[in-house]
Parts: C-alpha cells; structure tokens; sequence
C-alpha cells in the first residue's frame, strides 16, 4: 500500500541523518560542509526551515531553505536514491513554495552544480529559470548555475 509522505520540521534527532544524506547525495566529491552541527543550528535559526520528508517513520528526503526580507534560497534539497522519480522532490518543494508564500516571499533562489543534469531539470519541471553561472562556486571543482522563480509580480 502506498501511504502519502509526512513532511515537516526537522527535529534536533534529524541533524545527523540529514547531514550524512548531504554528504552522499549532494556534497559528494567536496568537503563536508553540512555537517550535523551545521544542519542542528540551521534548524534553530529563526530565519531558516529545515524540513524532512518521512514515510512510516523512515527519513527520506530533506530540504533547507533561507529566508531573506523579501527572497529565500534554497541551500539543500535531497531524497534518498531509492526514493527518486515518485514526486518526494516535488513535495518538499511544494511545502516550501507553499511557506515562503505565506511570509510573503517574492522569489526563490537556489545554485545547482552544473553538471547536475537531474537538479536542473527538477527545478526547471517547477518553474525555476537560470539566471546567471558562477565558476568554480563549488571549490574550484564545479561551477554552479544560479536558478530562480518568482512567486510574485516583478518589483
Ligand atoms: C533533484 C531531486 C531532489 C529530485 O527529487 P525527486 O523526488 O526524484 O523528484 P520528483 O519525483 O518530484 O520529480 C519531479 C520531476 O522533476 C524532473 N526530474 C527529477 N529527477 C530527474 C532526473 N534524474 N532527470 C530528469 N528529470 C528529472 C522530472 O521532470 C520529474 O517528473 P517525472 O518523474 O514525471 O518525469 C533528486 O534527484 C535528488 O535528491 N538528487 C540529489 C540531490 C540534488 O541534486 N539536489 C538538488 C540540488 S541541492
């Protein structure tokens, strides 16, 4: 039986996990910057959400989002390997779409590795736009590509 996600804010318990599923599916060939103490203050700090996606209690996908005064940015958002291509992805943003309108958010901003062919595509599928490329963003290793979406009219 398929049951629906649970998704909501990360507890203190999360921090580890969600630190190592950065490590594996997102940081991979860079330092370990996503640490749990970093994922455990993210999760404390007024201005950021950090959200967790679970089926049946089981922790399968994470996003961090950053709230400015009128944009926030999207730090991470991953979901476990075995897991992908059945709209968990789609879901977390979702909620965070969903909260950053609420608080009456304009836009929405991320960085994707370049080569991140299924990220790009992803964010693409949900109305996200590249917008500029910053080389070597990703310790000299990557360039990034900078993505947004606006949720309101242009100011
Ligand atoms: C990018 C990521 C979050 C997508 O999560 P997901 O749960 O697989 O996404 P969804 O199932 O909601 O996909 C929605 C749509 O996005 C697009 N998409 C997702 N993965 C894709 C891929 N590998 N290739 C091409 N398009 C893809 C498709 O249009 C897909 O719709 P479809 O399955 O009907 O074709 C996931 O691949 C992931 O965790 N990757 C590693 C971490 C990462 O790169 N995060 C983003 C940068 S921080």
């Amino acid at each position: 039986m398929i049951t629906a996600y649970e998704i909501t804010l990360a507890q203190a318990a999360d921090a580890r996990e969600i630190a190592e599923l950065s490590r594996d599916t997102i940081e991979q060939g860079l330092s370990w910057r996503w640490t749990e103490r970093r994922v455990l203050r993210a999760s404390r700090d007024e201005a950021t959400n950090v959200v967790v996606a679970r089926r049946d209690g089981v922790l399968l996908g994470f996003a961090i989002m950053q709230y400015g005064d009128d944009e926030a940015h999207i730090s991470l958002l991953a979901v476990r390997a075995s897991q992908r291509r059945s709209g968990l992805g789609s879901a977390l943003l979702a909620w965070l779409e969903a909260t950053a309108g609420v608080a009456g958010i304009r836009a929405i901003r991320l960085e994707a590795r370049a080569g991140n062919a299924a990220a790009k595509s992803f964010y693409g599928r949900h109305g996200f736009t590249e917008c500029g490329s910053s080389p070597g963003y990703y310790e000299d290793v990557e360039d990034a590509v900078r993505m947004v979406k606006r949720l309101g009219p242009a100011v």
